[in-house]
């Protein structure tokens, strides 16, 4: 884990509240893996005092990039900064995904939880057979499709919640048609918590490897707080950050 200090090299609005920076943080980004997240603090004053937990959207050293949505006061103090400016960056933190090797990997994103999955597949696609389904609200949400399409995927398919981009609703709809068709070993999956907990009842019939990378309110990144815990189906508690974010879907309690 590095204490970096980042300079921003590009900073893009990608309409609607999403955000591309392109930041040179050569240590984070020479260590970064798939699934790995940053802490950023926002601001030079201590205000807000707690940093905001992103996840690494790429890593091409000496830069890393984030993408993100500005959704309250840390998010959009730095969707205000632009090039030249720095932030303090406390990364690579959790644990990351495995490669698995020769096997069929399904990733599964909703919304902004295509990070850390653009992330695996970039490292990853041509190394193995890689699907993707991604899905969101609207067009609007899922700004990123163009440089999705320039990956080596082997299936790429598209939901929108209101049919203005791919197949009309929540992703979920068609996941079991496209696990029958394609039959992948392993699933991936990041997105809101509701997507998730569906994830976990729909793939339970299937023999598949499903992880998870989970997201939860953070205050340290590093394991000392113990804000960031969830609780598993035995009952115990696991911290997001430094015993994930990725855990197997069927260890955590979901919401019912
Ligand atoms: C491991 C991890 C990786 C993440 N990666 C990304 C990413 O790549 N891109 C991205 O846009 N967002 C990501 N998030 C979510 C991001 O951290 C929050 O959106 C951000 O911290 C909100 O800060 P804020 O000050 O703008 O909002 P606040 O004013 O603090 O809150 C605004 C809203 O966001 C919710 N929120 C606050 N903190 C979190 C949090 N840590 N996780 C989920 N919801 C939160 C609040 O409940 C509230 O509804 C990630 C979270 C985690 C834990
Ligand atoms: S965020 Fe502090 S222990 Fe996880």
């Amino acid at each position: 884990m590095l204490d970096e200090r980042g300079l921003i090299e590009d900073a893009r609005s990608l309409g609607g509240n999403y955000h591309l920076l392109k930041i040179a943080a050569p240590g984070i980004a020479a260590s970064a893996k798939p699934g790995h997240f940053v802490m950023v603090r926002v601001s030079a004053a201590y205000d807000p005092l707690l940093r905001r937990p992103l996840g690494i959207l790429e890593c091409r050293p000496p830069y890393i990039g984030l993408y993100f949505q500005a959704l309250g006061r840390g998010t959009s103090m730095l969707a205000a900064l632009g090039p030249g400016d720095s932030l303090d960056i406390l990364g690579p933190l959790g644990n990351s995904f495995p490669e698995f090797p020769g096997k069929k990997v399904l990733l599964i994103a909703g919304g902004r939880g295509i990070v850390p999955l653009y992330h695996y597949a970039q490292v990853c696609a041509e190394r193995r057979p890689l699907f993707l389904i991604y899905g969101g609200r609207g067009k609007a949400d899922l700004p990123l499709l163009d440089r999705i399409k320039a990956l080596r995927l082997q299936g790429l398919f598209i939901f929108s919640e209101d049919g203005s981009l791919g197949q009309k609703g929540l992703l979920t709809s068609g996941l079991e048609k496209i696990v029958r068709e394609e039959r992948p070993d392993v699933t991936l999956s990041c997105g809101p918590e509701p997507m998730l907990a569906a994830l976990a009842g729909l793939l339970k019939p299937f023999p598949m490897q499903n992880l998870a990378s989970l997201e939860a309110i953070m205050g340290c990144g590093f394991g000392v707080c113990q804000g960031c815990a969830v609780r598993t189906v035995t009952g115990a508690l696991r911290k997001v950050c430094d015993e994930g974010p990725v855990f197997p879907l069927e260890e955590i309690q979901w919401p019912t």
